[in-house]
């Protein structure tokens, strides 16, 4: 034993109970030196004649956040071999003779709820978290998880826990059955008391156990009765977590706990985990998991920098993403001033924040209470008076550069010294907004998606001026706000806008070439994608790009090939789902109806314009549209637009519906093979163009045989 477990006596007069401290910062995850030490102090108290009950808790913030993660790549790169893992420990804690109390604080995820299972009791306290998220990396419970829930909380919400991943409440596992009691206030002598008064009990070992039944849906042992439970939970996977194989491989385990004995169960789901472990789709979303930490550690500004204080704040603009913005600063309970230019754009802008809560509310996301307080915290003003007090602002007018430049201008007056002065542009050049004040080292983008209240995704502009300080702060604040934020260089479009530009272009000109609008959208939705590209036009206006194409139609090269077919429906008043068609024609609940008109439509405009119509594969669909992100991302990567690869998948996942469990586009174009990738883009280039020219970055590193994943954080620099 080591420092990563600590053995200990109570401090009672008794000093019968035994205190196992698992010491692992930051968040305890059991590494093989971890659970090797925990066996050694199981076998010690086991032995120890004096012990009458033992007390497993985790040392600082949280209990255990499961397995090591890292331990996965290894064995997967062929660095580690796999072994029996966690199974032999949770064995060996459940034949203790005498109670095993686990002490639950934090989170208690994946191996770390599968080793509170093996206890004989469990304890939380009152905000503890427990859960098997696993199938949130491509995985499954792989430590009997899936053989031990079922016989504690029932075969349902087995299921549910061990194929959706979400975790549950310290009170919901209580009201399961999941943990025996809550401790309010010290943990640990709540603990050592309920340990004591178990001392007495018959031990139960969760593996015999069955009796948390509360219907025969619910039990083990009448695979007749419970089939229709994995039945609509395979359902519900193929829909909500569509395309993914562990959520499938998680039901068919607990499916195997309501038919085999307990060791067989094992055994079948050692099999799934270990199919799971191995697939692409794992390493994908590992990669994710730690992606999405390493986005936060910007190589040139260090972990200590000074973060500014961020307590209050002001948005400019109550319309489509103000609203928002306020709606998200609220939810993390910061006083939010909210501005707009007249009375009747205020009262427009606070009734549509008051209509997204209350639907919230209908659907049991929210509580009246809490939506009334977050409304409370929403100040309506429309003047800057109060805006000396605020510690910064987000600007979310009109998207023109005028204006913007006359808000700062405004904002640079009022504002206090100190104050972050944010943008929420999503196209215009942040230095230039800056230039409108006499603080440009104030001055951030802060791109929000739509709608800002749901969207995980915030892109943090980085102007040349901006100061490390306002960097840090903002990286930090996107945390509070239950954003993933990520820091893009400044350029038209920024990271996901520009590599999207090129996609959505791919797509359109495959219409114009002949692919009907749905065999676009069906051939990247069967990609994983949340959605086609031309319903995500619909979706979003197709006014807006058209406005925006407008704008800078004098940057178009001539002779370079530009599609038109969207800039036609838009002449024709389609501009998607808010006129009630474009591509598609829409119902009255915004259903998407196919509209063979526009694809005959098309067809005729192409005609007309010498494009040759022709046959055109699903498998062309997608390689013409994800290859155009990739290498528009590679020219991003190469001018230091984005730091790392990472950042531009974490900016897809978050932000654009790239599935996660092909990691983004830069890393599925890794896992594809930069060189097939690059032999592809050159083919489309012969063919298309130089709008495909490939990217310099591609081709060097097809040519040395290397990936996007491996130009590593050190040479991250951003331009
Ligand atoms: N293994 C290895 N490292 C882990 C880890 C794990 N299970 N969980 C977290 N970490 C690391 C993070 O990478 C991060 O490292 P960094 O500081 O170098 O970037 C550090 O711990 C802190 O993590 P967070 O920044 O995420 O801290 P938070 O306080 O925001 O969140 C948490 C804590 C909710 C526990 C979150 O870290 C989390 O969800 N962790 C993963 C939980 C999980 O998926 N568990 C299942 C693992 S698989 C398993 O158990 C298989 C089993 O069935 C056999
Ligand atoms: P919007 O048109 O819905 O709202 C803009 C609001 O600003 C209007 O309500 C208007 O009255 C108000 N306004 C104008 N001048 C003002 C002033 N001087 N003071 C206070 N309020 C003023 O526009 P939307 O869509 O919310 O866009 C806002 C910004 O966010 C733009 O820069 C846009 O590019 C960007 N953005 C938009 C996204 C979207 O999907 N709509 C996504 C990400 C960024």
């Amino acid at each position: 034993m080591d420092d990563l477990v600590q053995l200990a006596r109570d401090k009672d007069k008794g000093k019968d109970v035994a205190i196992i401290t698992i010491n692992n910062p930051p968040v305890n995850a059991l590494s093989p030196g971890v659970a090797k030490a925990i066996a050694q102090a199981i076998e010690q108290v086991s032995k120890d004649v004096a012990i009458k009950a033992v007390v497993l808790i985790g040392g600082g913030r949280t209990f255990i956040a499961g397995a090591d993660i890292k331990e996965f790549g290894k064995i997967t790169s062929g660095k580690a071999q796999r072994g029996a893992g966690l199974l032999p420990l949770l064995l060996q804690i459940e034949d203790v003779r005498k109670p095993v109390v686990v002490a639950i604080h934090g989170s208690a995820f994946g191996g770390g709820l599968e080793l509170a299972m093996a206890g004989h009791y469990r304890v939380a306290a009152p905000n503890a978290q427990l859960g098997q998220p696993e199938v949130k990396l491509g995985i499954i419970p792989g430590a009997g998880g899936t053989q031990r829930l079922p016989r504690l909380v029932g075969v349902a919400k087995a299921v549910e826990m061990c194929a959706e991943g979400n975790p549950i409440s310290a009170q919901e596992a209580l009201k399961l059955g999941l943990v025996d009691h809550l401790i309010e206030g010290d943990l640990l002598s709540g603990a050592i008391a309920f340990s004591r008064d178990m001392a007495a009990r018959p031990l139960r070992k969760t593996r015999e156990r069955n009796e948390r039944v509360r219907s025969d849906k619910d039990k083990l042992g009448v695979p007749e009765q419970t089939a229709p439970v994995f039945a609509a939970a395979r359902e519900k996977a193929h829909t909500k977590q569509r395309g993914m194989m562990a959520p499938l491989a998680a039901i068919d385990a607990v499916e195997a706990a309501t038919r085999l004995s307990f060791e067989e169960g094992c055994r079948v789901e050692q099999k799934l985990f270990g199919e799971c472990l191995f697939s692409d789709q794992s390493k994908a979303l590992i990669r994710a998991f730690f992606g999405e930490r390493e986005v936060a550690k910007i190589p040139d500004i260090p972990k200590d920098t000074a973060l500014l204080p961020v307590n209050s704040v002001a948005v400019v603009g109550a319309g489509t993403m103000g609203g928002g913005i306020a709606m998200v600063f609220a939810n993390a309970g910061f006083p939010v001033l909210l501005k707009e230019a007249d009375q009747p754009a205020l009262d427009r802008g606070l009734a549509t924040i008051q209509k997204n809560y209350q639907s919230s509310v209908k659907r049991g996301r929210l509580t009246q209470q809490f939506v009334d307080e977050r409304l409370q915290l929403i100040q309506p003003v429309l003047s800057y008076d109060d805006f000396g007090k605020v510690d910064m602002v987000v600007e979310a007018v009109f998207e023109g550069m005028e204006l913007k430049k006359e808000v700062f201008g405004q904002l640079d007056r009022v504002c206090r010294p100190g104050a972050i002065l944010a943008s929420n542009t999503s196209t215009l050049d942040i230095e230039e907004i800056a230039s409108a004040t006499s603080r440009s080292d104030a001055v951030i983008g802060t791109h929000f998606f739509s709608p800002a209240n749901v969207m995980r995704l915030l892109e943090i502009v980085r102007g040349k001026s901006s100061s490390k300080e306002v960097i840090a702060t903002c990286m930090q604040l996107s945390k509070k706000l239950g954003k993933v934020g990520v820091l893009v260089g400044n350029c038209r479009g920024f990271v996901g806008n520009r590599m999207f530009g090129p996609y959505r272009r791919e797509a359109q000109f495959l219409v114009e070439e002949g692919a009907s609008i749905e065999s676009v959208d069906k051939a990247l939705f069967d990609f994983g994608m949340a959605m086609g590209p031309m319903a995500t036009g619909d979706l979003a206006g197709l006014d807006v790009g058209w406005r925006i194409r407008k704008e800078y139609r004098h940057l178009e090269k001539p002779g370079v090939r530009q599609p038109f077919a969207e800039d036609r429906l838009c002449e024709l008043g389609r501009y998607g789902q808010k006129t009630g068609a474009g591509w598609y024609k829409y119902d009255e609940n915004r259903r998407a109806i196919p509209d063979p008109e526009v694809n005959e439509m098309v067809r005729r405009w192409a005609r007309a314009a010498g494009i040759t119509q022709r046959e055109i594969s699903s498998e062309e669909i997608v390689d013409r549209c994800i290859y155009a992100l990739v290498n528009e991302g590679a020219r991003i990567l190469e001018e230091g637009i984005a730091l790392r690869a990472v950042d531009i998948d974490i900016i897809y996942l978050n932000g654009y519906g790239f599935p996660a469990y092909r990691g983004g586009p830069m890393w599925y174009a890794d896992t594809v093979g930069l060189d097939k990738v690059y032999r592809r883009i050159s083919e489309f280039h012969k063919q298309h163009g130089e709008l495909w020219e490939p990217a310099p970055l591609l081709k060097r590193l097809a040519e040395e045989g290397r990936t996007f994943a491996e130009l590593n954080r050190e040479q991250a620099v951003m331009a």
